[in-house]
């Protein structure tokens, strides 16, 4: 699917074996899920376009580049929250908009309880953030009023998917890049991804 990008970074890798790991208590869990979140939207982010400055150093002059396009950072609640403060340090003027969804436990449809939006589309490019791509319902979900609201680049960045959510994911959402750190091989009967890292908001916020 070449709309789907896993990492391959060692940092990456390292790291996600240290997520996953049921030993990893919620504050360790909420710095890699921090520091992950960086080195992805650091790979989601390398066709940002900037423009030229020319700056001034104490020795001269420079012809630099900064950035020209406004992005905004929409998390899906909860556990997307663990991924906005990091992206957010390295790109101090992105938007932040807030999308609550939720699954029904019995039928795995996300619910939307919650979309923090303005009125029309206030950036030029969009990035999803939720860790856990299970179904794909919650993500093609908050892709959708994305859509409606206006969006015309949106990019999703997770960390773990499954076959199957990828792949509902890229067939609701043709258009949309995925950048992940692992595709794990499936769900099980409770909509959790295995082997994955277990229930990602409980562990974020010690809820489990
Ligand atoms: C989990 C996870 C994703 C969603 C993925 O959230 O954080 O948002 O499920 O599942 P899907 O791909 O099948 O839609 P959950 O609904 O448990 O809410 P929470 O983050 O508030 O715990």
């Amino acid at each position: 699917m070449p709309q789907v990008h896993v990492s391959s970074h060692p940092l990456v890798k390292h790291k996600m074996a240290l997520l996953r790991d049921q030993r990893t208590d919620p504050k360790k869990f909420r710095e890699l899920l921090r520091e992950l979140s960086i080195l992805l939207a650091y790979e989601a982010t390398a066709d940002l376009e900037t423009e030229e400055i020319l700056v001034t150093t104490p020795l001269g002059q420079s012809r630099e580049q900064r950035l020209r396009e406004r992005v905004g950072l929409v998390p899906i609640l909860r556990a997307g929250l663990g991924m906005v403060e990091g992206i957010w340090n390295m790109m101090p003027n992105a938007e932040v908009w807030h999308i609550g969804l939720r699954r029904d436990e019995q039928t795995l449809e996300p619910i939307e309880y919650y979309a923090r939006l303005p009125v029309s589309p206030t950036v030029d490019l969009s990035l999803v953030l939720d860790p856990m791509l299970a179904t794909g319902g919650s993500a093609a979900a908050a892709v959708d009023t994305l859509k409606h609201w206006g969006a015309k680049r949106i990019k999703f960045v997770g960390v773990i998917a499954s076959a199957e959510g990828m792949q509902h994911l890229c067939e609701a959402h043709p258009d949309v890049p995925l950048y992940l750190a692992a595709v794990d091989e499936r769900l099980n009967e409770a909509g959790l991804i295995v082997p994955g890292l277990g229930d990602a908001g409980d562990r974020l916020f010690g809820t489990a």
